[in-house]
């Protein structure tokens, strides 16, 4: 019998991940992983977390006993994976549970951005109004669109892109040439990528590499009047840099699901709180705010991956990936 901690979950997860592992000494918390809670968890073998879930070398350093780590979602950069391999901890994700229900978000951004839904709807609901003369907006059909990142949920992107008879160009370090001639899609540079599109839409992993990817350089790059539309990871982005891109014009929107610093948005007392906060992470929060109030800007609370179904796929992926650990067969282990 193993002890494992769920942080982060709702009531009917709970339910179904007491009758999974039944054998079990299963704990829950409804919110995320921080110091505090850990502390009451001091002999669990196995934690289960989401993405707002830090789970730093301090947070890792509360659990003397904890040998497996298995994160509800795809990506894991809310990890450290260093101090994982030094203690010998084992770590792995979902790695697929929702590579359409991302892809279908971004073309939620995209298309209540190009119809101006998002207005037509406040205008509608708030002030009885039913003209349309603030509402024209653009068609997709004919329109470039450059995927940066063609793994699962880029794949996704591009083929959903396709649907709608745009031409898609993709940016990937290990391009798939064999999908991109069945799809219709042509790889490019980076630099290529950014000049022609339309709309750009990111999904790489966010790691050293891709800090800052799209930066005040690669915004100039990019066609004037572009959208930009994030799902992958706020910093893969310079906040700071799409905020002057936006206000000048160079850009002319963004659909944005992650932020840089999205955790200090959602907790800003406990952000101030932080004696560790630098001046980039403050200059952060206050493009953040910025953000929100640009027009033709749709900020979303990450919540893409967002779907009944998805969820269920997460959960069984996990208890299948705890299950896996326990009979010393692991499976999707990031380390
Ligand atoms: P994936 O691992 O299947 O694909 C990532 C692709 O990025 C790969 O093809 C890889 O070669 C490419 N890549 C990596 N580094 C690169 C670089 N420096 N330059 C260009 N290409 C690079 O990942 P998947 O499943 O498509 O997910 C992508 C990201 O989406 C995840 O890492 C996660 O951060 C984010 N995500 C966000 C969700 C949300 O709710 N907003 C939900 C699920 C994932």
């Amino acid at each position: 019998m193993a002890k494992i901690a769920f942080y982060g979950v709702q009531p009917w997860e709970q339910e179904y991940l007491e009758r999974s592992l039944q054998k079990h000494q299963l704990t829950f918390c409804p919110e995320y992983l921080d110091e505090k809670k850990s502390l009451e968890r001091s002999d669990t073998e196995i934690i289960s977390v989401f993405v707002d879930s830090n789970v730093s070398k301090k947070i890792i350093d509360l659990f003397p006993s904890l040998k497996f780590i298995a994160t509800r979602s795809t990506g894991f950069d809310h990890i450290d994976l260093e101090t994982c391999k030094e203690r010998g901890i084992a770590v792995s994700n979902v790695p697929s549970y929702g590579d359409n229900t991302v892809a279908e978000y971004v073309f939620a951004l995209i298309l209540a951005l190009s119809r101006k839904i998002y207005i037509a709807y406040e205008q509608v609901r708030e002030e009885g109004d039913f003209s349309y003369d603030a509402l024209q907006g653009f068609d997709l059909l004919g329109k470039t669109m450059g995927v940066i990142g063609t793994g699962r949920i880029g794949k996704y992107t591009a083929r959903i892109a396709k649907g709608f008879g745009m031409r898609v160009l993709a940016y990937d370090i290990m391009p798939d040439r064999k999908f991109a001639r069945k799809i219709g899609v042509t790889y490019v540079s980076l630099e290529e990528l950014l000049k022609e599109s339309d709309i750009v839409s990111i999904h790489v992993p966010y790691a050293k590499e891709t800090h800052h990817l799209i930066d005040k350089n690669k915004m100039a790059l990019m066609k004037k009047g572009a959208y930009l539309i994030n799902t992958s990871r706020g910093a893969v982005v310079d906040t700071q840099a799409l905020v002057v891109a936006l206000k000048s014009g160079q850009l002319s929107g963004a659909g944005l699901d992650v932020l840089e610093e999205e955790d200090a948005i959602k907790d800003e007392v406990e952000f101030l709180l932080n004696k560790k906060v630098t001046e980039h992470d403050l200059r952060n929060v206050i493009a953040n705010h910025i953000l929100v109030d640009i027009p033709n800007v749709i900020i979303t609370p990450h919540t893409a991956f967002n779907t009944k179904e998805a969820l269920m796929r997460i959960l069984d992926t996990t208890v299948a990936n705890i299950n896996s650990y326990l009979k010393r067969k692991p499976q999707n282990c990031v380390n």
